[in-house]
């Protein structure tokens, strides 16, 4: 990568957070939620996130790896799991961006059969183009088109986050 260029601009994406952080809370009335952020991009959205959501937040984190390079190898594998049980809760998935679908498919098959009472997700990013498997994101802060971003957590190799 040769030169990086703002794509969404830091002001854009407070507000868009903010907006975000006010749905969630209307959507889901007064139950504690609980945010599952998806390791490691999804980190620094989710600390927004959590932040913009009024009331009762709790938080864990799953760490998933697919990528290499660029480009999604296909296969989904844990390399943290979250250290409590969901069963019963109400459980928000945060990730950074859905791209092929693969990583979300794969989670929410794992979240679910852990019982929680209810599973959402929500995404800072969606690049519905390159979608293979139909997945829900039922909170998304900006579509995006096929082209392949960084910053605000999400890298290329570990860079650029
Ligand atoms: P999926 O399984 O193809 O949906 O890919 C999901 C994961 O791939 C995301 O959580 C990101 O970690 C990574 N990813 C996909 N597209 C991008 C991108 O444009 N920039 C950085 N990471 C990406």
């Amino acid at each position: 990568m040769s030169q990086v260029d703002v794509f969404i601009n830091a002001e854009r994406i407070a507000a868009r957070v903010a907006e975000l952080g006010t749905q969630i809370r209307a959507d889901y009335g007064d139950v504690p939620i609980l945010c599952i952020g998806v390791l490691k991009g999804s980190i620094v959205f989710m600390s927004d996130l959590m932040r913009a959501i009024p009331g009762d937040v709790r938080c864990g984190f799953l760490g998933v790896s697919s990528y290499a390079g660029t480009e999604s190898t296909g296969i989904v594998r844990i390399t943290h799991d979250l250290k409590q049980p969901i069963e019963g809760q109400h459980v928000l998935v945060v990730e950074d961006i859905v791209d092929t679908g693969l990583t979300l498919e794969f989670l929410l098959k794992t979240l679910t059969v852990r019982n929680p009472a209810s599973v959402r997700v929500a995404s800072l990013l969606d690049k519905p183009a390159r979608r293979v498997v139909d997945v829900p994101v039922d909170y998304i802060g900006f579509p995006i088109e096929d082209r392949f971003v960084v910053g605000y957590g999400l890298d290329l190799d570990e860079k650029f986050r």
